[in-house]
C-alpha cells in the first residue's frame, strides 16, 4: 500500500486537481470570536440560549470561545503558514446592529474591516457568511425569522456591509443552513431560538429563503461583480431496505431536508407532495416571493458531512460495518459524490463549492505537541477523492472548505466535539496544526495528493467512460 503522506511530485499515483481549484478553510463568529459583549456587540440569541441554563453541554458558552477576536493576527498568519486561499468566516450582525436595525456600530465594522484586509494582505481570499446563525436578540423579541420584517433588516444589513467591504469582499453567502436554523432551532428547539413548532419552523423557513433572496439584490445593486450564494447542509438518504415503504422513506426525507430549499432556489416552487402533507402548518408565501427566491446565483454552497439511512420507523442509528465520528455521523464519502452527481443531473446549478466539510475526533496532543489525527485526514482524504470523482462525471466544483479552521464552540455540544486542523487549548489558546492541517496543507501546495494506484485507475475509468458517452 502506499504511504499516504507521501507527497506528490514524488509518489507514483496522485489525485490532482485543476490549478483554479480553490482550497479553503471555513468558520463562524459565534463559534470562535468570543468578545461577546465588546466594543459595542449587541447580544445574540446565541448569547441568550448558551447563557441559560441547561441548553449546552457542561454549561459551555460563546464568550470567550477561540478568541479569535483578539488574535486576529495570530490566526490570519496560522492561514498563511496552511497556505490557505480563501477563508470561509461569518459576520456578526449584532457586531454591526446592536440593536438588529438602526443604528450601525463602527467599532463592529473596523474587526470585519481589519480582517478582511489582512487577509488580502496574505492573499487570502475573503467569503463572507452573513448569516451563520446569531441573530440580534432585539429582532427575536420582535419574532424572530418568524416575523417577515427580519427579512428585510437582513436585507439592510447586507446593503451595509456591501458598502463598506464590498469594494474587497467578492464572494458573499447569505445564509448558512436555513434547514438547520428552521429546524434544529424553531421545530426541536435544540438551537437558539429554542423554539418547539412546526409551523414557525416553516415560515422561518420561508423567510430564510426570501431574506436570501433580498439580500442577493442588495449585495448586487452596490457592486455588480459581487458573486453571491447560500450554504445548504446536505444529507443525501439511502433506504434501509429495497421495501417500498424504506424507499418511501428516504425519499421524503430528502424531500422535506434538502428539496425543500434546492426546488424554492433552482425551480421557483415547492415539492407539491409535502406541501400537501403540511397542510395548515405549509407557510405564507407572498406573490413575486418565488421569484425573489430563485434568482440565479453565482455559486452553491454545500455542507456536507454525513448521509441518513431511512428506514419506515425512521433513521438507523447505526449502520453494522460502517464507521462514525465523534458526532455519530456516519462516515459516508461515496453518498458524497452520488449526491453532486444526482443534484447536477436534476438542477441547473451554478458552480458548487463545498463550503463545509469534515469531521469531529477525539484528538490527543502528544508529549512532543503534535496532534496526530489520521483520522481527520482519511476523512478529508476520502472525501476530496469522492469530489474529484464526481468532477470527473461532469459535477462543477470550483473549491472546498474544511470545516473547521481551529477547534471551536459545537453549538449544544460546546466545547466537547473538535473539528479544526489546528488544535485549540481552550484554557491557554494555544494554537497547534494537527497532522490533517499539515496534510492539507501539502494537498494545496501540490494541486492534490498521493493515491493508491487502484484510486488512480478508478477516475481515469471514470473519465474515460465518460468521454465514451460524450
Ligand atoms: C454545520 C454548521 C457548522 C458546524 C458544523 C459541524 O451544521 O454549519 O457551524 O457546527 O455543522
Amino acid at each position: 500500500m502506499a504511504d499516504k503522506d507521501v507527497s506528490f511530485p514524488t509518489a507514483e499515483y496522485c489525485v490532482t486537481f485543476p490549478r483554479n481549484f480553490l482550497w479553503g478553510a471555513a468558520t463562524a463568529a459565534y463559534q470562535i470570536e468570543g468578545a461577546w459583549n465588546e466594543d459595542g456587540k449587541g447580544e445574540s440569541i446565541w448569547d441568550r440560549f448558551s447563557h441559560t441554563e441547561g441548553t449546552i453541554l457542561n454549561s459551555d458558552t460563546g464568550d470567550v470561545a477561540c478568541d479569535h477576536y483578539h488574535r486576529l493576527d495570530k490566526d490570519i498568519a496560522l492561514m498563511k503558514e496552511l497556505g490557505i486561499r480563501a477563508y470561509r468566516f461569518s459576520i456578526s450582525w449584532p457586531r454591526i446592529f446592536p440593536d438588529g436595525k438602526g443604528l450601525v456600530n463602527l467599532a463592529g465594522l473596523d474587526f470585519y474591516n481589519r480582517l478582511v484586509d489582512k487577509l488580502l494582505e496574505a492573499q487570502i481570499q475573503p467569503f463572507a457568511t452573513l448569516y451563520h446563525w446569531d441573530l440580534p436578540q432585539p429582532l427575536q423579541d420582535i419574532g424572530g425569522w418568524s416575523n417577515r420584517e427580519v427579512s428585510s433588516y437582513f436585507c439592510d444589513y447586507a446593503a451595509v456591509l456591501s458598502k463598506h467591504l464590498g469594494d474587497r469582499v467578492r464572494n458573499w453567502v447569505t445564509i448558512n443552513e436555513p434547514w438547520v436554523i428552521a429546524n434544529i432551532g424553531h421545530r426541536d428547539g435544540l438551537m437558539a431560538p429554542g423554539i418547539k413548532s412546526q409551523k414557525t419552523s416553516l415560515q422561518v423557513a420561508h423567510h430564510l429563503l426570501v431574506a436570501h433572496g433580498k439580500a442577493t439584490q442588495a449585495l448586487r445593486a452596490d457592486n455588480p461583480s459581487a458573486r453571491v450564494g447560500i450554504a445548504l447542509d446536505m444529507r443525501p438518504t439511502a433506504p434501509a431496505s429495497d421495501s417500498p415503504e424504506d424507499v418511501e422513506a428516504a425519499r421524503k426525507t430528502w424531500t422535506r431536508e434538502a428539496r425543500w430549499y434546492l426546488d424554492p432556489l433552482f425551480k421557483a416552487y415547492y415539492p407539491p407532495d409535502i406541501w400537501t402533507e403540511y397542510g395548515e402548518n405549509a407557510p405564507i408565501v407572498k406573490p413575486r416571493d418565488m421569484s425573489l427566491i430563485s434568482q440565479n446565483l453565482d455559486f452553491l454552497g454545500i455542507n456536507y458531512y454525513t448521509r441518513t439511512v431511512c428506514s419506515k420507523d425512521g433513521p438507523v442509528e447505526r449502520i453494522p460495518g460502517s464507521e462514525y465520528t465523534e458526532m455519530n455521523w456516519e462516515i459516508a464519502p461515496e453518498a458524497f459524490c452520488k449526491m453532486l452527481i444526482e443534484i447536477s443531473h436534476e438542477y441547473n446549478l451554478p458552480p458548487i463549492y463545498i463550503t463545509e466539510n469534515g469531521a469531529a475526533f477525539n484528538d490527543v496532543v502528544t508529549t512532543e505537541g503534535t496532534v496526530e489525527d489520521t483520522n481527520r485526514r482519511d476523512y478529508m482524504r476520502d472525501h476530496l477523492l469522492q469530489a474529484r470523482i464526481a468532477m470527473e462525471e461532469g459535477v462543477n466544483l470550483a473549491g472546498y472548505f474544511v470545516w473547521s479552521l481551529l477547534d471551536n464552540f459545537e453549538w449544544a455540544f460546546g466545547y466537547s466535539k473538535r473539528f479544526g486542523i489546528i488544535h485549540v487549548d481552550f484554557k491557554t489558546q494555544d494554537r497547534i496544526i494537527k497532522k490533517s492541517g499539515h496534510w492539507f496543507s501539502s494537498v494545496i501546495k501540490n494541486y492534490g495528493f498521493a493515491s493508491e494506484k487502484a484510486e488512480h485507475e478508478r477516475i481515469t475509468a471514470v473519465s474515460a467512460n465518460r468521454a465514451d458517452r460524450r
